[in-house]
C-alpha cells in the first residue's frame, strides 16, 4: 500500500508530501507501521529518493500517554489505537494535527493545552471531602490524555483564542468538584473561556479516544 506522509522539517519551515511503499501486512496499528518503514537501513521514497526517518512521537502504545495522535485519511485518532486495515481509503494518508505548531513531521507541540489551565489555575490546591455521588464521572474525567483530539475537531477552538475547548471544560468539572471550596474564581474563568464560545457541537464527545461524556461536565459546570 501506499503511505503519503505530510512532512516538515523543523518549527517553521515550509511542509511538504512524500511517499512510501508499505508491502507488509495491514492488519497492524498506524503506529507500528511507522515504525515498519522506519526500521530499515536506509530509507527511501515510492521515487527511490533517501529519505530521512519520519518523525512521531509516542510513548505508551496503548492509548494512555496521548503522544500519537495525529490526522489519519482525514480523521484526527491516536496512531497506536487505529488499525490500517480499519481506515477507509486506497492510501494511508497521514498529517500532523492542525491546531498545534508543527515541530517536525508529525509531532506538534500541544504545550498551549497546559499552558491553558495553569494561566487559569486549574489544579487543585484544597481537597474536598470525597462525594460518592461523583466519582464515576471524576474518574472517567481524570483519564484525560491533554492529546488534543478535542480541540482538532472542535468548530470554535482556534490556536491562541480565548476558547479553551472540551479539555479545559472536563478540568474544570474535575477541579472545582475536588476542591474544598469549589474555586468560584475557576467557575468564572469556565464562563470566560468555555461556556461563552461552546455551541454544543459535540464533536469532542464523539472522538475521545478515552470516551469522555464532556457534556456531563458542561452539564456539572453550568449548574455551577
Ligand atoms: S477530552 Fe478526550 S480528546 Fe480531549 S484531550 Fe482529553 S482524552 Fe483527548
Ligand atoms: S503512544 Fe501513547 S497514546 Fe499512542
Amino acid at each position: 500500500m501506499i503511505v503519503k506522509i505530510k512532512r516538515q522539517r523543523s518549527a517553521g519551515c515550509a511542509p511538504y508530501w512524500q511517499k512510501f511503499k508499505y508491502e507488509g501486512s495491514e492488519h497492524i496499528t498506524v503506529s507500528a507501521l511507522l515504525d515498519a518503514i522506519n526500521y530499515t537501513d536506509d530509507l527511501y521514497d515510492i521515487d527511490g529518493n533517501l529519505a530521512s526517518r519520519i518523525r512521531w512521537e509516542c510513548s505508551c502504545m496503548q492509548a494512555i500517554c496521548g503522544g500519537c495522535a495525529m490526522v489519519i485519511n482525514g480523521v484526527p485518532a491516536l496512531a497506536c489505537n487505529t488499525f490500517v486495515d480499519e481506515v477507509r481509503g486506497k492510501e494511508l494518508v497521514l498529517e500532523p494535527l492542525s491546531k498545534f505548531p508543527v515541530v517536525a513531521d508529525l509531532i506538534v507541540d500541544r504545550s498551549i493545552i497546559y499552558e491553558n489551565l495553569n494561566r487559569v489555575k486549574a489544579y487543585i490546591d484544597s481537597l474536598a471531602a470525597s462525594d460518592a455521588k461523583s466519582h464515576e464521572h471524576q474518574y472517567s474525567v481524570a483519564k484525560c490524555l491533554k492529546c488534543g483530539l478535542c480541540l482538532e475537531v472542535c468548530p470554535n477552538y482556534r490556536p491562541g483564542g480565548t476558547f479553551y475547548g472540551a479539555v479545559f471544560a472536563n478540568e474544570s468539572y474535575l477541579i472545582t468538584s475536588q476542591s474544598a471550596d469549589e474555586k468560584p474564581d475557576l467557575v468564572d474563568e469556565y464562563k470566560t473561556h468555555f461556556g461563552a464560545g461552546c455551541s454544543k457541537a459535540l464533536n469532542c464527545q464523539e472522538i475521545c479516544p478515552v470516551g469522555i461524556q464532556t457534556i456531563t461536565s458542561i452539564m456539572k459546570m453550568n449548574r455551577k
